[in-house]
């Protein structure tokens, strides 16, 4: 039996993008996936393309009643999470001069709030179980800021500090809590990107592409392995070498 089956994976923003390649990644290795976004229809069919170990739900992440209520609903299916990807994310870009309190709000709600919504709702099981593996999606703009980003850089270096403390607090138990920091990556978020803008980024990476969302999938599998069990409360940049 591989390091593999009959574990349990939930997640996040799952249904499209840098989410979509992992619960893919994680579905061909033999893991169960639940896989979740704020569109029921477009997770379902994700979830359909991946076949038969992939199941997709609705979970608005921004909101802890939701997140109590859909993590509960799979505990009493599937009785564990072993993996847990927090990875749902979105950015509402502005200047600070501009920024309304609704995308400050809206942006630390999703990517912020969220963390401590699901790692709460899955933390006792796992510590119970005496394993499991958190993972949380960050961003090299967390470490490095970007102008018009003020939310989302806020965010994502928010995530860092969440990880490291978490990571502390249940080190004894088994459990890992990482974040991964990726660059560029090619998916719906950085479509909406102006073309100029991507022609400079290119020039900017050392590795002179954009990196895909299976580069990100490939740093949660080795999060998620056996092979990681003795690495916790770190940052794994996966950014073509944008920023070292
Ligand atoms: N793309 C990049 O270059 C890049 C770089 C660094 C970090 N990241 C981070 O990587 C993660 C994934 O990004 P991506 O590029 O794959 O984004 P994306 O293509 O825009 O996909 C976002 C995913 O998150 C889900 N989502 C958004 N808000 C949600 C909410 N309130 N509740 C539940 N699900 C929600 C979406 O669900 P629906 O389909 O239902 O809308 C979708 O599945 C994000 O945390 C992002 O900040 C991305």
């Amino acid at each position: 039996m591989s390091e593999w089956e009959g574990k349990l994976a939930l997640v996040t923003g799952g249904s499209r993008g840098i989410g979509r390649a992992i619960a893919a990644a994680l579905v061909e290795r033999g893991v169960r996936v639940v896989l979740t976004g704020r569109s029921e229809e477009r997770a379902r069919a994700t979830a359909e393309e991946l076949g038969s170990r992939a199941q997709g739900l609705a979970m608005d992440v921004s909101d802890r009643e939701t997140v109590i209520r859909v993590i509960q609903s799979v505990f009493d299916e599937h009785e564990r999470i072993d993996i847990l990807v927090n990875n749902a994310g979105i950015t509402r870009d502005n200047l600070l001069m501009r920024m309304k309190p609704e995308e400050w709000d809206a942006v630390l709600t999703t990517n912020v709030n969220a963390l401590y919504y699901c790692s709460q709702a899955v933390l006792r099981p796992m510590i119970r179980q005496r394993s499991g593996r958190v993972i949380n999606m960050s961003s090299v703009v967390g470490l490095t800021g970007n102008a018009g980003q003020v939310n989302y850089a806020a965010s994502k270096a928010a995530i860092l500090g969440f990880t490291k403390a978490l990571a502390r607090e249940v080190a004894s138990r088994n459990v890992t809590v990482n974040a991964i920091a990726p660059g560029y990556i090619d998916t719906d978020m950085t479509r909406e990107l102006p073309q100029g803008a991507t022609e400079a980024l290119h020039e900017a990476i050392p590795m002179k592409r954009i990196g895909q969302p299976s580069d990100v999938a490939a740093a949660v599998l080795y999060l998620a392995s056996e092979g990681a069990s003795y690495v916790t409360g770190q940052v794994l940049q996966v950014n073509g070498g944008l920023y070292m």
